[in-house]
Order: C-alpha cells, then sequence, then structure tokens
C-alpha cells in the first residue's frame, strides 16, 4: 500500500503510482505535464515508416530537422539559430557546459527546475536563488538584478514557470535585459510556450535580434507529445548556438527521433488541437477549482498550481485510489500545494470529483 510507511516512496513520475487495486485503464496521470492527447499521428506513421531503416546509422547532422525548425519558427530564424538536444534537459546540461565554470555563479529563481542545479552542480558553479514573489509567485526583476555580480554567467528563467505556471511580462523582460550587464546569458526555458495566450508574453527572438543575450529552450515534451522521444532544442545568436551545439555527440540523435521530430513539426493541426485542449481545460478546472474555494495562481501552461486547506501530500496519496496521479510540491517547498496538469475532460473530472470527495465538499 502506497500509504504504508514501510512501503517504497512513491513514484510520481509513473502510472506505477497507483495502488494496485486501481487498473491502469483508469489510470489519469496529471502530474509530469505530458499530451493526453498523445503524439501526432504523423509522428507515429513517421516512426512506422522509418523502423525497418534502423540497422543504418542516422544522418550524420541535424541539419534537416534544423531545417524544418527554421520553417515552422519562421521569424527570419535560420538553421544556424538552433541546436537540437535529446531532451530539453540535455539542452540544459549543453549550455551549463558552454557557459559555466568553476566558481562561476549562475541564478536561478526558486522553486526552480531542479535540472538548472544539476546542470550548474555538473560544472561546480555556484547557485545564487532569486525566489518568486511567496504570494503572487512571480519572478522578482529588481532582486534578480541585484544578485548580479562580476561572476554571474547565467540567469535561467522558466518562462511560464513550472509548477507557478505564472509569466515574465514583456515589459518585466525589457526591465532585465535592460540593466543585465553583458557578461550575463538570460536561458529563456520555453518548453510551455505552446500553451500561452496572453498578449503580454515577451517575444524573445525578437530580443535576441535586438542583441539580447539570450538563449531559448525548447521541448518535444510537452505540446508535441513526445515525452518518451527524448528531443529538445535551443535557439540562440548562432555563435552561441554553435557554442552549445559542440557538446554533442557524433549521432546525437537516432532516425526515429528525428523523423518523428520533423513529422510532429509539420502537424499544425495536431499541434492546435493540443493547445485548445488545454487551454479550454484550464478554464474549466479554474471555475472548479474556483468553486471549491481553493487558491490557485494564473497558468498560461498545461498545469495548475493548487494550494489546499489539508495537507497537500496526503491528498495526493488519497487521489491515487482514485487513479488520479498529480504532483505534490514538497521538494518545491510548498508543502499545501498541489500541481496538476490539464487533461482529457474525463480527467480533468475524474481529479475534480476525486478532489470535491477528499475535502469533504467544505475546503477552507
Ligand atoms: C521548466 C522545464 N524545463 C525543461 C523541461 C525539460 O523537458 P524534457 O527534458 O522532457 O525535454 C521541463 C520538463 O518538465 C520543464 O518543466
Amino acid at each position: 500500500m502506497n500509504n504504508d510507511s514501510n512501503a517504497k516512496p512513491i513514484n510520481w513520475l509513473s502510472r506505477e503510482a497507483v495502488p494496485e487495486h486501481v487498473s491502469q485503464e483508469s489510470v489519469h496521470k496529471l502530474s509530469t505535464n505530458e499530451n493526453p492527447l498523445g503524439p501526432s499521428p504523423a509522428a507515429i506513421e513517421a516512426i512506422r515508416n522509418f523502423a525497418p531503416a534502423l540497422a543504418e546509422y542516422p544522418p550524420t547532422g541535424d541539419g534537416s530537422l534544423r531545417q524544418v525548425l527554421a520553417e515552422i519558427h519562421g521569424k527570419g530564424l535560420t538553421p544556424d539559430h538552433f541546436f537540437t538536444t535529446s531532451s530539453g534537459s540535455e539542452g540544459l546540461e549543453y549550455i551549463g557546459r558552454a557557459f559555466l565554470r568553476p566558481g562561476d555563479e549562475c541564478i536561478i529563481c526558486s522553486p526552480a527546475f531542479s535540472v538548472y542545479n544539476w546542470a550548474a552542480g555538473l560544472q561546480n558553479a555556484s547557485l545564487v536563488d532569486v525566489p518568486l514573489d511567496p504570494e503572487k509567485l512571480t519572478h522578482r526583476i529588481d532582486a534578480i538584478l541585484n544578485a548580479i555580480t562580476e561572476k554571474t554567467r547565467l540567469l535561467f528563467l522558466s518562462n511560464p514557470h513550472n509548477p507557478a505556471g505564472t509569466i515574465i511580462s514583456r515589459d518585466d523582460m525589457e526591465r532585465l535585459y535592460s540593466e543585465l550587464p553583458e557578461h550575463v546569458t538570460v536561458v529563456s526555458d520555453e518548453v510551455y510556450i505552446h500553451y500561452v495566450d496572453d498578449p503580454q508574453y515577451p517575444d524573445s527572438v525578437e530580443d535576441m535580434f535586438q542583441g539580447r543575450n539570450v538563449v531559448m529552450l525548447y521541448s518535444f515534451s510537452k505540446a508535441y507529445g513526445l515525452a518518451g522521444m527524448r528531443l529538445g532544442y535551443g535557439i540562440a545568436r548562432p555563435d552561441l548556438a554553435a557554442r552549445v551545439a559542440a557538446f554533442r555527440r557524433t549521432f546525437h540523435l537516432g532516425t526515429l527521433v528525428m523523423e518523428a521530430g520533423m513529422a510532429a513539426l509539420q502537424d499544425t493541426d495536431h499541434l492546435q488541437e493540443s493547445v485548445t485542449l488545454a487551454q479550454t481545460g484550464r478554464s474549466w478546472l479554474y471555475k472548479q477549482l474556483d468553486r471549491l474555494g481553493l487558491h490557485t495562481w494564473p497558468s498560461q501552461s498545461n498545469f495548475i498550481l493548487v494550494r489546499l486547506p489539508v495537507p497537500a501530500y496526503e491528498v495526493a496519496v488519497r487521489l491515487l485510489d482514485y487513479g488520479v496521479i498529480v504532483m505534490p510540491q514538497a521538494k518545491s517547498s510548498m508543502p499545501d500545494c498541489i500541481r496538476v496538469s490539464i487533461g482529457l475532460q474525463e480527467g480533468n473530472e475524474a481529479f475534480i470529483v476525486a478532489l470535491e470527495q477528499i475535502l469533504g465538499g467544505t475546503p477552507g
């Protein structure tokens, strides 16, 4: 049993988190911000079509994928503005390798995505934490600027922020860039960008073309529904993109990964459907969480952070009995919160029904 103190720790990242009595068919995995629609059918077809070619090595470079990325992004970007990696997480590792040396400082804004710490740790760089505003869970631009020293090299920004879901506005980014010294590069982690509908969201590509020191990070694990594939990429000035790309292995992306990625990029209908599903589900969930009187923060992502009036970890454990897996936030120093990914409507409903029962219908 999961809540037996002798049991092994619950792996919230996995469907196996649910107890044995819950059938796997009824599981709603709302803990890891994946695409509940699954991958694009075009990506699946590409995987099938290219499977027989697996005896041969993949193409020696990632030029074809970067070409498609440049076409999809438009805005005057060329393949030289891109670097590709086996996941956004690996992209963060390469960025760390490219920019950080022992003794350098690197700013994170906690609660921060754990891979930022790891990427800095690999280089023996020091982490400087500038926590989000404790009420609004937004980035504190002045505090970030005050934390910058001669040794600062990287500033990791999650925009939209995981797990808060909040964004840094265009105006705030402008203020930050206008005072940022030349020796600091912003890592704008935009893996949730597709779900944003706030016109205040900044355009980092435009910022880069205006000469700002920024490296953008993207992933195929979210709106493209390919988390199991492990594929990510970044955009930066060509000299910086080449500096990061220098850390790739030979044949760093397999044939199926590249083909599935290119097919997913070109299937704009699937992307649109995925984004609409998340945005519609997000609105519906906000109404329901509001009805239950629960505190939330404005998310521009495919998840919502929810504050509970009772110990959140226990609620997350009890939700497992209903087949609903969410992410408790104790490790993010928010023990009263859970993060719920937007699922299919049936998953969102299962979550709300279960939560309402657990909270007894009378949450504070
Ligand atoms: C903020 C943030 N950045 C980067 C990633 C990396 O994603 P992946 O390694 O699956 O591409 C994630 C994944 O959850 C994330 O939440």
